[in-house]
């Protein structure tokens, strides 16, 4: 195994496995591409797309539970004094490097990620009353499938405006202190000086990653199976 295999080498140190890079490239892609397939009606695609979004995050929070230690949530979230502190430093161009997320941007991930959840899990209730509805519409009566529908139309807007605030914060990063965070979520490793003196980030077991992955995935096309695509 090589130095940089097993974490370190000089000023280089992997800090994501690819577990928490698939997920994110992979809801960057479904994103958009739910929207298209909504706008354009072509809802068993959208439907494909809600299931594997649903997965991923359903794994997601498995992985942030017991993946490894930069995927935690145990390990990056911090208080809110934290958080503030880590703008503050942001403002003054002084934030230290962190391997794995900052203090602040932790809870952008929470937030972000809860939000695809409520997303998921309230178009599985919707109904457009025409020909779509989700897979468990009918196990609701009609005014909490109603409810479901509203917030599921609602809530991508939400996902986007914090989404497009996430993108700012990376691009202030590079602004403000020359930092190229998407890198390292591209590669896994993290590139700064002295970084070869930090313990390297302990990674999870891939067998367990493909597990929960597997899990995640069949809990998903099980409540697909609850109901027919669309029933007229
Ligand atoms: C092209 C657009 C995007 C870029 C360049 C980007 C870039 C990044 C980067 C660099 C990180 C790591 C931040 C850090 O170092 O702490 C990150 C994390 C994250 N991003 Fe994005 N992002 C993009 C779009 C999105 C979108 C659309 C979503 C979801 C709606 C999203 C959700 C997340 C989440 C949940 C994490 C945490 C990853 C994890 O711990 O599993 N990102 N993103």
């Amino acid at each position: 195994m090589t130095m940089l295999e097993r974490g370190v080498s000089g000023g280089r140190l992997k800090v994501w496995d690819p577990w928490v890079r698939l997920t994110h490239w992979a809801i960057v892609l479904l994103l958009p591409f739910s929207w298209w397939t909504a706008e354009t009606s072509r809802f068993d695609l959208h439907f494909l797309s809600g299931y594997a979004i649903l997965s991923l995050v359903l794994f997601r929070i498995a992985w942030g539970i017991v993946g490894s230690d930069t995927a935690r949530f145990a390990r990056f979230l911090k208080g809110p004094v934290a958080a503030m502190r880590h703008l503050a430093h942001l403002r003054r161009r002084e934030a230290p490097v962190d391997i794995g997320h900052n203090a602040a941007g932790g809870w952008m991930v929470l937030l972000l990620l809860g939000l695809l959840l409520v997303q998921a899990i309230a178009g599985l209730f919707s109904d457009d009353l025409i020909f779509t509805r989700g897979p468990l519409a009918r196990r609701v009566d009609e005014a909490w499938s109603s409810l479901a529908t509203s917030v599921h139309l609602r809530v991508f807007w939400v996902i986007v405006a914090c989404a497009v605030l996430h993108i700012l914060a990376v691009v202030a990063y590079r602004v403000l202190l020359g930092r190229n965070l998407v890198r390292p979520m591209v590669t896994g490793v993290l590139q700064a000086p002295g970084l070869d003196r930090a313990p390297p980030p302990r990674m999870g077991s891939p067998l367990l990653a493909l597990v929960l992955l597997a899990g995640a995935s069949t809990f998903s096309w099980w409540i697909s199976t609850l109901a027919p695509l669309s029933a007229f």
